[in-house]
């Protein structure tokens, strides 16, 4: 019998205001994301804006994807919403609400892990995209390599050492004077540059590392972003900058995915698995998807959702959340917010006869 359990998932990590209302696994009958374009001026999330901006937002966001899904509050089954990790001004708004929803109606409800629910993006559109497989997972604040063997075991192989990958580029958008939310500027611009035009680094990729390194996994992007800034001034002090600003980005983006690439394809060797996952904001980026495509080649399978479903959004919330509903995890009723909620599930190490001798160190971290 197929599950007609109506979850209502409400996203309020950063700054995208969003309610999804979704029956079962993949019936998704409403779902609204607000992005609030108030941080632009800025060049960047202002953390308390975020909060505030929530607050004002949240009714109306909800009530339109209720309308949108042809439902009622009080028709909504399980509550779920993000609990972390995220801004936490922001969190404690979505957070608070779905809380006092959910007490009210007398309905369970569960505190979702954002960086869980971004790997439940591409399966609300594409029902084969179920582990086993490779997650990358690459967003503004997080860049995770993890092996998946089935939903709610994740094996973390590698991480980011400083910033992650969506930070980078927002970073690097800084730098060439485009707007925020960088990543899809600095993709629009690399369109027009030659990614041959400068040679930039690959940080933490070398021929000479090996899987019980933890380095052979990690990435790091500040050498990188160090990188740019210098090729920004020396093409500024040429007074050629506004004709090689698209090069630029073009290489920084080809960087970052040859990165990103390779050490996901280290994975793929290691566990022998030819499907690959990308999660998170960065997911949609267009070289990302194509370079990881023609490294899996035929024979591979690269899952990623569509770009509304790969920002954050209410809709893989509110999966994330039937998945941990259905496990039993119903939050207690001091629940809070957290801006460094540890992972569910996550093992810090590859599974011992992936890579033995690793999973016997408690932390390589
Ligand atoms: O997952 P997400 O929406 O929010 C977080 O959980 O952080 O990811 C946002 C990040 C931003 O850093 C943004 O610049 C980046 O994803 N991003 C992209 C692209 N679209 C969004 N980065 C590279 N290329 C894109 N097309
Ligand atoms: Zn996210």
């Amino acid at each position: 019998m197929s599950d007609s359990t109506l979850v209502l998932g409400i996203e309020t990590s950063c700054d995208e205001t969003s309610a999804a209302v979704l029956r079962g696994e993949h019936d998704l009958l409403g779902h609204i994301i607000l992005s609030q374009d108030v941080h632009e001026v800025f060049g960047g999330v202002v953390p308390e804006l975020a909060a505030r901006h929530h607050l004002q937002r949240i009714d109306a966001v909800v009530a339109a994807a209720l309308e949108q899904a042809g439902v009622e509050l009080s028709d909504i089954d399980v509550f779920a919403a993000t609990a972390g990790p995220g801004l936490i001004g922001a969190l404690l708004v979505g957070l608070g609400w779905t809380k006092a929803a959910a007490w009210a109606l007398g309905r369970p409800m569960i505190a979702v892990h954002h960086m869980e629910a971004h790997l439940f993006g591409p399966v609300l559109e594409d029902s084969e995209a179920e582990p086993p497989f490779v997650g990358l997972l690459v967003s503004g604040g997080h860049t995770l390599l993890l092996w998946v063997p089935e939903w709610g075991r994740y094996h973390l192989l590698g991480r980011t050492r400083d910033d992650a990958a969506g930070e980078a580029f927002d970073k690097v958008a800084k730098m060439l004077g485009l707007p925020y939310p960088g990543g899809p500027a600095v993709s629009k611009l690399a369109r027009e540059g030659d990614p041959a035009a400068f040679r930039l680094p690959r940080p933490m990729l070398s021929a000479a590392q090996r899987p019980d390194d933890p380095g052979y996994w990690d990435v790091s992007f500040s050498g990188l972003k160090t990188a740019v800034l210098h090729t920004i001034r020396e093409v500024h002090e040429d007074g050629v900058f506004e004709e090689r600003r698209a090069d630029v980005a073009a290489a920084f983006e080809t960087a970052v995915v040859d990165v990103l690439t390779s050490k996901t394809m280290r994975a793929v060797e290691l566990t022998g698995c030819r499907r690959v996952l990308l999660g998170g904001g960065v997911a949609a980026n267009t070289r990302l998807r194509e370079e990881m495509r023609s490294a899996l080649g035929a024979d591979g399978r690269l899952f990623h959702a569509s770009p509304r479903l790969s920002m954050d959004n209410g809709a893989m919330i509110a999966r994330a959340g039937l998945f941990r509903h259905r496990l039993g995890e119903i939050a207690p009723a001091d629940v809070s917010a957290s801006s460094s909620m540890p992972f569910p599930g996550l093992v810090d190490a590859p599974p011992d006869d992936l890579v033995p001798g690793l999973s016997a160190t408690p932390s390589r971290r």
